[in-house]
This record gives structure tokens, C-alpha cells and sequence, in this order.
């Protein structure tokens, strides 16, 4: 019998493709550990807007001239990409946005204000990013209905055994998750979340901001009913993102923008709505942004979300690994084959902001703070961690650049 093995990526390899790599940070070649706050750029992401601003730019959906007609083949080209990439059924499901921010609060808003109010629940969970915590508990509050939230346990993984005690405390008609933690790294179990979700009669929201870089992702398995994501942390430039949705609940909600692209027809009394996707498109997009998007996707396509994954399970491991012989070191978080390539940890003694600060005179790039997840730190009793991230092009060489500055770190002021 055949045996099946995944292709590997080949990182060092892939380092080519990002001029960002060819300079050095403080005399020393750059070990950017930082890809969940955003991801480097390749040339064929750089290349592809370069070249759709230089042979195609115009407006889209506006013009009939030729520069228009290039520039709305390429904005709706790159919309079949996204839309692809999530397996969504129809591209009208996908709107574009700034953010994955701004694709949850459409949603908070242009769905919650009409469907939420007493007597009803919005569940998210402590693990939540801001954007997807703070507007679910702004419009629970509009609208009087109650805000709640899943616990962790002390791996940071959801207590689902919460649930029951979630349910009877009213009419749950939101969960709102990430399928993938900023903070801690840990994969989620949405595909039950979700199914707990439909029981109660609730929407389930997706927040894949940081899934969508390194895990393949598919709308129709996942049976959510919305799913945000964004392109910078995907190889893509940053200024847009995307909101997939199911039609039938995007086809009854209000629009979030008003203004121009977004109408069917205005009249002095009365305004009617474009069609979908366009009713939640209000203004001139990000354009040259959505194209650099649609290339970033076929950039990840070719290398295979499935070995982006595993490549990310490895250095994590490998990194737990070494960084547990730290003296003292905490590492929060799952085993490693439950989350993506994220570890946050902290030194006691030791200030998140001070380890990042000297690591940099090293060329290392980490993120220090409370990574946009307040209820999360308290929950660890923590005001802030330090946080390494990886992806389809960090080295093991950059996690032992980073495990030697620990120990500098420890030696400067431990
Ligand atoms: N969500 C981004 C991060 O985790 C900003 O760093």
C-alpha cells in the first residue's frame, strides 16, 4: 500500500520571495517572530499590485472605458479567489472590507441592533481578540440583551461544559468565536460550537483572523454562518478584508455603510439597496488592496495551506521545546498539535516591553503586551505576556536566535 505524504514547504526557500529578509535590523539579519500581528509581503503579492497599478488601475463598477473595465475584472477576480479559498457557495457571499474588524462589526451591528434585545444572549469566549469582544458587548448593551462569555481552562482551551449553564441563562441568538486564539495560538473546536450554536436557534460568527493564514478553511464544513478574515495577515497588503455570510441572512439585514455603489435607486423620500455583495460595498474599496489579496491567496494556494499548517505544528513544538529549558519560563497555552504557530509566554521578574526592546538590538521581532485581549490576561494573571509567532517563511535558526536572546535577556536583567 501507498503510503501518503504531505509535501513539506521548504521556509529557507520561501525566505526568497520577501525583499523584507534581505536587510539586517541592528547589524544582524532580521528574525521577524511577529506574523500574527501581521505578515511580510512576497514579491508576487508586491508584483501584482505594482502591475495592476501601472497597466489596469481605474474605479470599478463605474466607468465604461477600458482602465474600468480592466480594474473591475481584476477587483472581481480577486473576489473569486477569496471566496474560493473559504469555499464559500457564491461570490456575493463575500464582501470585501477593511478589516476583519470591520467585518465583525458589520455584523455586530447591521444584524445585532435588528435581531438582539431582552431576553436574548450574545455568547463570545475570554479568549476573544478586542474586535471580536468588544463590539458583541457594545450592541448586547444597545440593545439590552446580556453578554456572555465561554471560560478557559489553565491550557487556554474552552470549557464547552460551560454551555448548558449558557443556555439557561436566556434565548442565546449569537456565538461569536475565533477559530484560532491571536493570544495563545489554540485551535478552537468551532465545527461543535457551531452545532451548539444552530440547537439554541443562534447565528454562529467566525473570527478567522488568525486561522486564515495557516489552516485551510472551508464555510460549508464549518456550517458557520458568517466568517471574518483579513488579507495582511495572509501575505496581502493591509486595507482590506473580507465577510463571508450566508445569503439568506446577509439577502434581510440592514446595510453598516451608507453612500454611493451601495443603493439600487434614490429618491428624494426613499432609498432602495444594491444587490448583494455591493449592499455592504458603500464608497470607492481598497482596489489595488483586493487584487494584492487575490494574488496573496494564490501565493498560499500554491504553497498549500495544508503544509503551512504542519510547518507551523513543527516550529511550535520546536520552539515549546527549547524555551521550556528557560529558567522560570511560563508558556501559556495548548499542546502543541492544538494550536497554530503561536507561543506567548513570560518571565517572571522580567517586563514583556524590556524582553522585546533588547531582543530587537538583536534583529529579533516579537510582540509585547496584552495582544488586544484584556479578559484573557486577567484570566492568566498577567498584565502582559511576550509573544513569537511564525510562518510559511520563519526558520528553526530564528527560534534559537530568539531562545540565545532570551537567555540575554535573563542575563540583563534577571
Ligand atoms: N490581532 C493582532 C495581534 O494579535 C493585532 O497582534
Amino acid at each position: 500500500m501507498a503510503i501518503e505524504t504531505r509535501p513539506k514547504l521548504d521556509a529557507h526557500k520561501l525566505r526568497a520571495d520577501f525583499p523584507i529578509f534581505e536587510q539586517q535590523i541592528h547589524g544582524k539579519p532580521l528574525a521577524y517572530l511577529d506574523s500574527a500581528v501581521t505578515s511580510q509581503k512576497p514579491r508576487q503579492v508586491l508584483d501584482a499590485m505594482r502591475d495592476f497599478y501601472e497597466t489596469s488601475y481605474g474605479n470599478v463598477h463605474r466607468g465604461v472605458y477600458t482602465l474600468s473595465e480592466r480594474a473591475t475584472a481584476g477587483f472581481e477576480g480577486a473576489r473569486a479567489k477569496v471566496a474560493a479559498f473559504v469555499n464559500a457557495p457564491s461570490e456575493r457571499e463575500l464582501i470585501y472590507t477593511r478589516s476583519a474588524t470591520e467585518a465583525i462589526n458589520l455584523v455586530a451591528y447591521a444584524w445585532g441592533l435588528d435581531n438582539l434585545g431582552p431576553g436574548d444572549v450574545a455568547v463570545v469566549s475570554e479568549l476573544d481578540h478586542h474586535s471580536n469582544f468588544v463590539p458583541w458587548q457594545y450592541i448586547a448593551g444597545r440593545t439590552g440583551a446580556s453578554f456572555r462569555t465561554i471560560p478557559i481552562d489553565d491550557n487556554g482551551e474552552l470549557v464547552l461544559d460551560s454551555l448548558d449553564e449558557l443556555a439557561s441563562s436566556g434565548r442565546v441568538k449569537v456565538v461569536a468565536n475565533n477559530l484560532v486564539s491571536n493570544a495563545l495560538g489554540t485551535i478552537n473546536p468551532i465545527e461543535q460550537l457551531t452545532a451548539w450554536a444552530h440547537e439554541q436557534g443562534a447565528i454562529m460568527v467566525v473570527d478567522a483572523a488568525q486561522a486564515a493564514p495557516h489552516l485551510a478553511l472551508d464555510v460549508q464544513a464549518l456550517d458557520c454562518d458568517f466568517l471574518a478574515f483579513s488579507s495582511h495577515k495572509m501575505c496581502g497588503p493591509s486595507g482590506v478584508g473580507a465577510l463571508w455570510g450566508r445569503r439568506e441572512l446577509l439577502e434581510k439585514m440592514s446595510p453598516f455603510n451608507l453612500g454611493g455603489q451601495m443603493i439600487h435607486k434614490v429618491d428624494l423620500d426613499k432609498t432602495t439597496w444594491n444587490e448583494l455583495p455591493y449592499k455592504f460595498e458603500a464608497g470607492t474599496p481598497a482596489i489595488a488592496e483586493a487584487v494584492g489579496f487575490g494574488a496573496a491567496v494564490d501565493y498560499l494556494n500554491e504553497i498549500g495551506l495544508d503544509a503551512i499548517e504542519q510547518h507551523e505544528h513543527e516550529l511550535a513544538a520546536y520552539a515549546i521545546d527549547k524555551m521550556s529549558e528557560i529558567d522560570g519560563i511560563r508558556i501559556f497555552g495548548p499542546p502543541p498539535d492544538r494550536r497554530a504557530g503561536i507561543v506567548s509566554f513570560d518571565i517572571p521578574g522580567i517586563h514583556p516591553h524590556d524582553a522585546a526592546q533588547i531582543l530587537d538590538w538583536d534583529g529579533i521581532a516579537v510582540r509585547a503586551g496584552h495582544h488586544c485581549t484584556q479578559p484573557l490576561m486577567r484570566r492568566l494573571g498577567v498584565a502582559a505576556t511576550t509573544r513569537a509567532s511564525f510562518y510559511l517563511y520563519t526558520i528553526p535558526e530564528e527560534i534559537d536566535r530568539l531562545v540565545e536572546g532570551l537567555h540575554k535577556v535573563k542575563r540583563a536583567l534577571g
